[in-house]
């Protein structure tokens, strides 16, 4: 076995800087609406992960992966996963949730959030999004809480935290459970405590569209002891390999149901380059975001458009920035405006209570106002890492001459 423990950062990879030349000429032409970062160091673990004739999962990058995304989160342990959706079927399986049990998502949310319980039989119930935040609303869930109901899964839109001290409270007095999708949420905090040490279990993603990535891929992120050992089994197909890899059974076997949701060292060798370097991501997130909110604020104001609202007690982590038109046929018209100078504008999650799935669980148009209307009037701008200042000024520029 080669030594993987301690990566070596002197290797330069030619590929890397034929990738940033390509995305400078790229760039000169077209804004996408996103555009993989590749932080310095991704080749070159993927090479020692080579090196190390390990490239199923658990090795020495899935390990160092774990670790940081523990201590990112504040959380008491994490499992890379092959990608949010996977971990959020994980959750559905650690909460063993049986055929009409009910579980509280936001209907202005991604698929996932809501397919995962489905999977398993269970109903997902569809609450309206605050209008600030776009978070679920919390003043809305008492309402919504069954004698069937399981859990509540609070997304943390944008990165942007829910209201947990209400949510918490409302799991509290019902005895439900609380479950974060915080696929948008690495590094932001509520009232000082990061996003995804809030629930039992939490879901990261790092899709190629996350703050942090490696293409396609997740974590599950525990903070609830119970669950810990059957993750690890759920994880490994129902198996218990990973107690044999650590020497504490001495064969390993079938003993629960699972799936295969354990990336390869690969993809851990690279996102573990991206999780590394997140001080430097983040500040350009950072700076990309502000001077969008700072070129974009008058105009908003004129145009009877709204932007992202940080509540004071909540620190948001600069995954995306939007704005919300005064109506869909502004919104559409925005997106056709820039799409017409080559620039990439996208809307968001059609709410998941007016799709045909969700109204087999009993939806209705008109049932969740907020999130039909930010699902017709948002418009996300191309927001990206390594954004530079000139493509930004052309997006602000053309939303200015709208
Ligand atoms: C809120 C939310 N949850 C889950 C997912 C699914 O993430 P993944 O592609 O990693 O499965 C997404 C995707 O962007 C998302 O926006």
């Amino acid at each position: 076995m080669g030594t993987a423990a301690t990566p070596d950062c002197s290797i330069r990879h030619d590929s890397i800087v034929w990738l940033r030349v390509v995305n400078h000429i790229v760039s000169s032409v077209r804004i996408p609406f996103n555009r993989p970062y590749v932080a310095g160091l991704e080749a070159a673990y993927i090479e020692q992960a080579i090196e190390g004739m390990h490239l199923s999962g658990d090795g020495v990058f899935t390990r160092r992966a774990n670790e940081l995304i523990r201590a990112m989160t504040s959380s008491r342990a994490a499992l890379l996963t092959t990608s949010c959706t996977h971990a959020l079927e994980m959750m559905a399986l650690l909460l063993a949730l049986q055929p009409d049990d009910e579980v509280i998502v936001p209907s202005f949310t991604f698929v996932s959030t809501a397919n995962a319980f489905a999977l398993r039989g269970a109903r997902p119930v569809f609450c309206d999004s605050r209008p600030d935040t776009l978070n679920i609303d919390d003043a809305l869930i008492p309402s919504l809480i069954t004698p069937r109901t399981r859990a509540i899964v609070a997304v943390h839109y944008a990165g942007v935290g829910c209201e947990m001290d209400a949510i918490l409270q409302q799991a509290r007095a019902h005895g439900l459970v609380v479950l974060e999708d915080n696929a948008h949420g690495m590094l932001g905090a509520y009232r000082g405590r990061p996003l995804g040490s809030f629930g039992s279990l939490a879901a990261q993603s790092f899709h190629e569209t996350k703050n942090f990535s490696c293409g396609e891929g997740g974590a599950l992120v525990i903070n609830d002891d119970r669950f810990g050992a059957r993750a690890e089994i759920l994880r490994e197909k129902g198996t218990n390999r990973s107690q044999f890899f650590r020497g504490t059974v001495d064969k390993y076997t079938w003993v629960d149901i699972g799936s295969s949701y354990l990336p390869s060292e690969i993809l851990a060798a690279f996102l573990v380059a991206q999780l590394e370097a997140a001080d430097r991501i983040q500040s350009q997130r950072q700076q990309v975001w502000t001077r969008y909110a700072d070129g974009l604020a008058d105009w908003c104001a004129r145009s009877g458009a709204t932007m992202p609202i940080v509540p004071a007690h909540c620190s948001q982590p600069y995954h995306m920035f939007y704005v919300v038109l005064p109506n869909g046929e502004m919104r559409t018209a925005l997106i056709e405006h820039l799409r017409a100078r080559d620039i990439h504008a996208a809307f968001h999650y059609v709410p998941l209570h007016a799709s045909p799935m969700g109204q087999r669980f009993g939806g209705r148009r008109g049932q969740c106002p907020v999130a039909e209307r930010a699902g017709e009037c948002l418009v996300r701008l191309p927001f990206f890492t390594a954004m530079t200042a000139g493509e930004q000024s052309r997006v602000i520029d053309a939303v200015l001459a709208f």
